[in-house]
């Protein structure tokens, strides 16, 4: 097991960072929140070591986040035996070689989606970690919002019959500005694809996560905005709009789109769907949302309102259409963060929950992390969308062995 128990039974962890953008800086908030939401765990991670290749970022990770050591250099977090476990929280060109050299050092690591440009990239990264038999979590928060617990609870215990469809987007405005800059996200050297891996990545490990394994795919891509100001590495964020910039090209797809059916030899046999994402729509923010629609009932959900669980129970009654619930303690983790109902969880609290099931995953607890053969679950789904939109054929997904999304058979749906 990771890490050193002191005489009063407290498991401290190191922790090691490589990147410090967005993600980094959430991943360290959350290791640091562990101890206040979770007091019970007795596990208190120690921010060691820190590396970007931007000085200032590592200066801000000393100074401003407490991390005891920076570097330029990601190879030092990794030597550093002071390190129990690592973030992983580097544009998605450096998840493959980063995730590997992660395994071969002996570290357990939480990696940000989607795990590499492609699934070929997931795969080594996979497999490197099952050789070295590393604990591994994926940036996959969204499954961690109390509604989705709740809703993936619902299907579970068959509450909504079997399920016949689902409606699944993720609409998010960072690029709807065509002078938005051109950050690593629109390189295919450096990103992969484009709104398909950023973005719905994350629809895909939801309805895998909450209805069941994707078996089918059709896919569907286009770019909207093909010119984009030009922004260097480690500078701003990509929600930055750069006003008389140098221009570069998009080269990866805008929005993408997906036909899907849901695996014949699962629970969630039948069903069928439609997912969709944009980075560049007008109106949605962070419009991560699905509808799943089952004989007995329907659930709703979207990430604008993540307090907020639509639920319609039922076809016939006095009280047709939907009922809006509002989070409490029967949800999830909600009751580790609040006291009462209604009481609101916000993005940064799903971080909490990521790095909480990871670091009891690690110290050889519950398994309720995501792993990083659910993330080439997800990227070989996303990589059958990728190749149907090429061809405009349906593409089969293979079956990834041990991504099982915490599905138990005997208590998933009631499709008999
Ligand atoms: N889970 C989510 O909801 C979510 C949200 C945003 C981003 N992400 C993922 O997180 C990852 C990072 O995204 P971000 O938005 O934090 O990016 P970012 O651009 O904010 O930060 C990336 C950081 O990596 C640094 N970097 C570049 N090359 C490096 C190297 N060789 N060694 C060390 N650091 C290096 C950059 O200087 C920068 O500070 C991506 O894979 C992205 O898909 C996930």
């Amino acid at each position: 097991m990771a890490g050193h128990i002191t005489d009063k039974g407290i498991t401290e962890l190191g922790v090691g960072l490589i990147s410090v953008g967005w993600m980094g800086k959430l991943h360290s908030r959350a290791y640091q929140a562990v101890p206040v939401v979770y007091p019970e765990l007795n596990i208190r991670p120690r921010l060691v070591h820190a590396a970007d290749t931007a000085p200032d970022r590592v200066e801000y990770a000393r100074n401003v986040l407490g991390y005891a050591k920076g570097t330029t250099d990601y190879r030092d977090v990794l030597a550093d035996p002071e390190v129990d476990v690592v973030s992983i929280c580097a544009p998605n060109l450096l998840h493959r070689e980063i995730g590997v050299a992660a395994a071969e050092a002996g570290k357990s690591f939480w990696i940000e989606k989607p795990v590499g440009r492609d699934a070929v990239d997931t795969a080594a990264v996979a497999a490197a970690a099952a050789a070295a038999g590393v604990t591994t979590s994926i940036g996959y928060n969204y499954r961690h919002a109390p509604a989705v617990e709740r809703i993936r609870e619902l299907i579970a215990n068959g509450e909504l019959g079997r399920i016949t469809n689902v409606r699944a987007v993720f609409f998010n405005g960072y690029a709807s500005e065509p002078n938005g800059a051109l950050s690593w996200r629109f390189k295919k050297d450096l990103a992969g694809s484009g709104a398909l891996g950023d973005l719905l990545s994350h629809v895909v490990d939801l309805m895998q996560y909450v209805v069941g394994p994707i078996s089918d795919v059709n896919g569907l891509l286009s770019t909207v905005h093909r010119q984009r100001p030009i922004l260097p590495m480690g500078q701003a964020t990509h929600f930055a709009v750069i006003e008389d910039g140098e221009l570069g090209e998009v080269e990866n797809d805008d929005y993408a789109a997906a036909l899907v059916r849901f695996a014949a030899d699962s629970p969630a046999a039948g069903a069928v769907g439609t997912l969709e994402a944009s980075r560049v729509i007008v109106g949605p923010q962070c419009g991560l949302g699905f509808e799943v629609y089952g004989t007995e009932g329907s659930a709703s959900w979207n990430f604008e309102q993540m307090n907020e669980l639509k639920l319609a129970l039922g076809r016939t009654g006095p009280n047709q259409g939907y009922t809006t619930i509002l989070g409490n303690a029967s949800q999830g983790e909600y009751a580790a963060f609040q006291p009462g109902p209604g009481n609101s969880l916000g993005y940064d609290d799903l971080k909490v929950v990521e790095a909480k099931k990871f670091l009891v995953a690690v110290t050889g607890g519950e398994q309720r992390n995501s792993t990083i053969e659910e993330a080439l679950a997800d990227a070989e789904v996303i990589a059958a969308a990728a190749a149907s939109a090429v061809d405009g054929q349906w593409h089969h997904v293979p079956t990834v062995p041990g991504a099982t999304f915490g599905h138990r058979r005997e208590t998933v749906g009631s499709n008999a």
